[in-house]
């Protein structure tokens, strides 16, 4: 009981709680979680299990289902390729593009208008990796030009100072999901390979990830971004930068949020220069 010396835990323990509890609300944050199922009312009626709910709008799936955890990266290709991309080691992005087609391996295409497959340089030094597109990207075909894509294209230019068409910017999948829902694992897979085509094929020296799917999936495992972020991993041998995702920044306005992300490009920028 609070205030009962007897039960009350250590400050330090409950220093550690509470800065779990706001690590775990900040990434409810940024999956777009932001509303709770009430309780049922009636009594004697138990209480469910503590899952967060979707915000309405969203369809948010179960967390368990929101990223497949691996202990390695994914790499296996979908049914219909072969166990080695057909476009070979060193494919050119017009390759993956063709072989992408008018692609129909997972749901997402019942939804979209059309596939943002990605955009910028394909030489580029540095390539960022989204989460899928929104429905200014599925209306013009091209990636991170909403709200979400100015503020991107803002911290590239004038944040770090380099033309956003310096850079090579996709997603993690191509398609739409409904209501901007997360991907989910299947839609995922089934674009696995397209994006690790498109990263054989501009070669990047950096890859920015952007936000908690991005980071998780090429990372193989369930990340905490606002932990993560800042801290260099490595994707295939790539140096890897993490950071938040600027939808994520758009709803937590704070000058500490922008400053991240700031630091955390411009490490990237950096380390693409070395
Ligand atoms: N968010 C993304 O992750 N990708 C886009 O292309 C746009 C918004």
């Amino acid at each position: 009981m609070a205030g009962d010396p007897g039960t009350a835990p250590p400050r330090d323990t409950a220093a550690a709680l509470l800065a779990d509890a706001r690590e775990t609300v900040a990434e409810w944050i940024e999956e777009g979680i932001d509303a709770w199922e009430p309780l049922p009312s009636a009594a004697g009626t138990p209480a469910p299990t503590p899952e967060p709910a979707a915000a309405p709008g969203l369809d948010s799936p179960p967390a368990s289902e929101r990223f497949e955890l691996r202990a390695e990266p994914a790499r296996e290709a979908p049914s219909d390729l072969p166990g080695v991309a057909p476009w070979g080691a060193d494919p050119t992005l017009e390759q993956v593009r063709e072989e992408l087609g008018d692609c129909q391996r997972c749901g997402l295409c019942e939804g979209r208008r059309q596939i943002v497959f990605g955009d910028g340089n394909p030489d580029a030094d540095i390539l960022f990796v989204g989460e899928g597109p929104g429905e200014q990207e599925d209306k013009s075909g091209l990636p991170f030009v909403g709200r979400a894509g100015e503020l991107l294209t803002q911290m590239i230019e004038k944040g770090i100072e380099i033309p956003r068409s310096s850079v090579y910017i996709c997603n993690i999948v191509k398609c739409r999901p409904p209501k901007n829902r997360t991907p989910l694992p299947p839609e995922v897979n089934a674009c696995r390979p397209f994006l690790d085509g498109q990263i054989d094929a501009v070669k990047p020296k950096v890859i920015v990830a952007l936000g908690k799917p991005a980071t998780s999936l090429l990372l193989g495992r369930d990340v905490a971004i606002t932990r993560i972020r800042g801290s260099w991993q490595e994707y295939r041998g790539i140096p890897l930068m993490p950071t938040l995702h600027p939808a994520y920044v758009l709803r937590q306005y704070t000058p500490e949020n922008r400053r991240s992300v700031w630091e955390d490009l411009k490490s990237a920028l950096a380390r693409s220069r070395e």
